[in-house]
């Protein structure tokens, strides 16, 4: 077995790898204008509400949504780096429990994330060859050094970089190879799942497909999942299988990849994809946003009902009245969360 061909034999079964029910997270803050002191009146943050959703092995799930909608709290709560108001999260068919050490010490291996800003997530005190190997001191203390090295070097030349780069420090490198060295500290280890948070949105436009593509690649040879977190549609279309869209804390639509983008049915799914795709990446990115009317409210005081109401085109008075639920529609994979689906020509 080379030091990179892990989970080459993909697990029968579709069965998920994460499973999440009515996930919620709220943060609670000082109200608007107050000074933070200890008893100072609160106001909720409903940054996450009630979301839910699977990803199995070996496929990429996306995750878009507007800034601010929840994703990057989404993300974080699944692996414990912020505290979870309800819901559970399954890793392989069991309950972790955050807070136990026992649950969170698997998740914490399996589970990897690589994050916005490649730089800063680097310490900048250690050598890249120190940074790609960190993970192995505690997920596999039974590697020798030289055992280390080997797969390290492997690691960084799979990830398009080479043993010359082992001993330079972050600095000197550009965010697109910051981003490369992130994610060969995140595959060092050997995990299932790769949490991605909005992994190329810091970077040049050139630059983004070649990480997207470098993902793309690992995810399949390895057989690996993906949770892929992007505000950019076009990008999340490049790498997903199935899509997951968030709207201020909620989910809107979660489908293949191939029904959201050709067969949207949600009213915010079809705003965010108005635009008559163009072959111009960056035309289509700004596009799809005109026909959103408005700001997106405060997730300190959604709409009632349906949250995406003061903005949809089709609201009625019925939407203001209850949370619509997540449902199954016939003949068409995911769920949607509409009261007015069955009234949309498809
Ligand atoms: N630690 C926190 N305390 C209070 N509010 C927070 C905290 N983290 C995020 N939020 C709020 O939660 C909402 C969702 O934020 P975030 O998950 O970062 O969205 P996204 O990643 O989609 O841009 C935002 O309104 C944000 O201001
Ligand atoms: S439930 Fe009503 S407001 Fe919400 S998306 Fe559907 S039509 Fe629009
Ligand atoms: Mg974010």
């Amino acid at each position: 077995m080379t030091p990179l061909s892990h989970h080459t034999t993909r697990e029968s079964g579709d069965e998920p790898l994460l499973s999440v029910e009515d996930l919620t997270v709220h943060f609670s803050v000082a109200r608007a204008g107050r000074r933070a002191l200890p008893w100072s009146p609160k106001a909720t943050v409903r940054a996450v509400e009630r979301v839910s959703f699977d990803v199995r092995r070996g496929e990429t799930v996306g995750l878009v949504g507007e800034s601010g909608c929840g994703k990057s709290t989404l993300a974080r709560a699944l692996i414990g780096l912020v505290p979870v108001t309800g819901g559970s999260v399954c890793w392989r068919g069991e309950e972790t429990v955050f807070g136990a050490r026992r649950d969170i010490g698997q998740l914490r291996r399996d589970v990897q994330m690589i994050f916005q800003d490649p730089l800063a997530s680097l310490d900048p005190r250690m050598t890249i060859g120190q940074i790609v190997a960190e993970p192995l001191k505690t997920h596999r203390p039974d590697m020798s050094r030289a055992e280390v090295r080997v797969r390290v070097q492997a690691m960084l030349e799979r990830v398009g970089l080479n043993a010359y780069h082992l001993q330079r420090y972050p600095h000197e490198f550009s965010g697109g190879q910051c981003q490369r060295v992130g994610i060969a500290r995140a595959l060092i280890g050997e995990p299932r799942l790769v949490i991605c948070d909005e992994p190329v949105s810091a970077l040049d436009v050139s630059i983004q497909a070649q990480i997207v593509n470098l993902l793309r690649d690992l995810q399949r040879e390895l057989s690996l999942s993906l949770l892929f977190v992007a505000h950019d549609l076009a990008v999340v279309k490049a790498i997903s299988h199935r899509v997951l869209v968030m709207y201020l804390g909620r989910v809107m639509e979660f489908g293949t990849k191939e029904s959201v983008y050709g067969a949207p049915l949600h009213p915010y799914t079809r705003a965010l994809l108005s635009a008559v795709p163009t072959p111009d990446p960056a035309v289509e990115r700004t596009r799809g946003h005109l026909l959103l009317r408005g700001e997106i409210p405060s997730p300190l005081d959604p709409p009632s009902g349906c949250v995406f109401r003061t903005r949809c085109p089709q609201a009625i008075e019925a939407c203001a009245a209850e949370v619509p639920a997540a449902r199954a529609w016939p003949r068409r994979p995911g769920k949607v969360a509409c009261i007015r689906v069955d009234e949309h020509p498809s």
